[in-house]
């Protein structure tokens, strides 16, 4: 039985003041209500300090929304894995869309991101999904299992690590895919990595969906059997909301 995790991405959003005030409202939320779930946030990195102190003796984990894949050095403008492993970081978001998107990521470079912060001992959540145009060919699947052969290339271990599928045309659109839709994609994910790596990884393995995850299409999404949890954008930016997220997958 896999634990769902659900997390919420707070993008380039919150000042630190703004992000301390959001995270405290979480917390008292939730209080000691999380049992089922496991539960993130991700802050921007001038609030990671911050929130990482209101969070420290609860069961909500830091994550941070990206990390560079050298160890230090004249890398302008880039954070590192140790950097935010100083900061309490439980997990780092590679490859999210937003980055593949604007930012020149690539599968390869997602793939070095990943390896860099595993080797560290940082867990991993690693994003797919398709674009509007590439669901529209026909080619979801095949797009797909490509980020996820050549993001894990050279992955021997699967335990630090959490796929996201999050299709692009439905982040920030408020178009979610339909459960039946996600549930395919997901399915197909974990086939690739039951191919991969065998049956129990692929069966141990979580994956989050995202994409215009709501309080009022949780519940429906998170029943699915292949989706375990979720990688939450605009809804995770308002305490009531992202709790009631949460409840949905506890
Ligand atoms: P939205 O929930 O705003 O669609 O964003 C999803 C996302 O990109 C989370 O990483």
């Amino acid at each position: 039985m896999r634990k769902k995790i659900v997390v919420g991405n707070w993008k380039m959003n919150k000042t630190v003041a703004e992000a301390s005030e959001l995270a405290s409202a979480i917390l008292e939320q939730l209080g000691n209500g999380i049992v089922g779930c496991e539960v993130g946030i991700a802050p921007a990195f001038p609030s990671l300090t911050e929130v990482g102190k209101i969070i420290e003796w609860s069961d909500i984990r830091l994550v941070a929304q990206n990390c560079h894949y050298q160890e230090e050095g004249a890398y302008t403008g880039e954070v590192s894995v140790r950097m935010l492993e100083s900061l309490g970081c439980a997990y780092v978001i590679v490859g999210h869309s937003e980055r593949r998107q604007y930012f020149g990521e690539t599968n390869q470079t997602v793939n070095l991101r990943l390896r860099k912060a595993l080797s560290e001992g940082m867990q991993v959540i690693m994003c797919v999904g398709e674009t509007l145009e590439e669901r529209e060919s026909g080619i979801t699947e095949r797009i797909v299992t490509e980020q996820v052969r050549e993001g894990l290339k050279d992955v021997g271990d699967l335990g630090g690590v959490v796929l996201a599928y999050e299709p692009v045309w439905a982040i920030g659109t408020g178009k979610t895919a339909t459960p039946e839709e996600a549930q395919d994609v997901h399915a197909s994910i974990r086939a690739t990595i039951q191919d991969m790596y065998g049956d129990l990884p692929a069966q141990h393995l979580r994956i989050q969906y995202g994409g215009s995850v709501k309080p009022s299409n949780a519940a429906q999404l998170f029943s699915m059997p292949d989706i375990d949890g979720g990688l939450i954008g605009g809804a995770s930016l308002k305490a009531n909301d992202f709790v009631a997220i949460v409840k949905a997958a506890g």
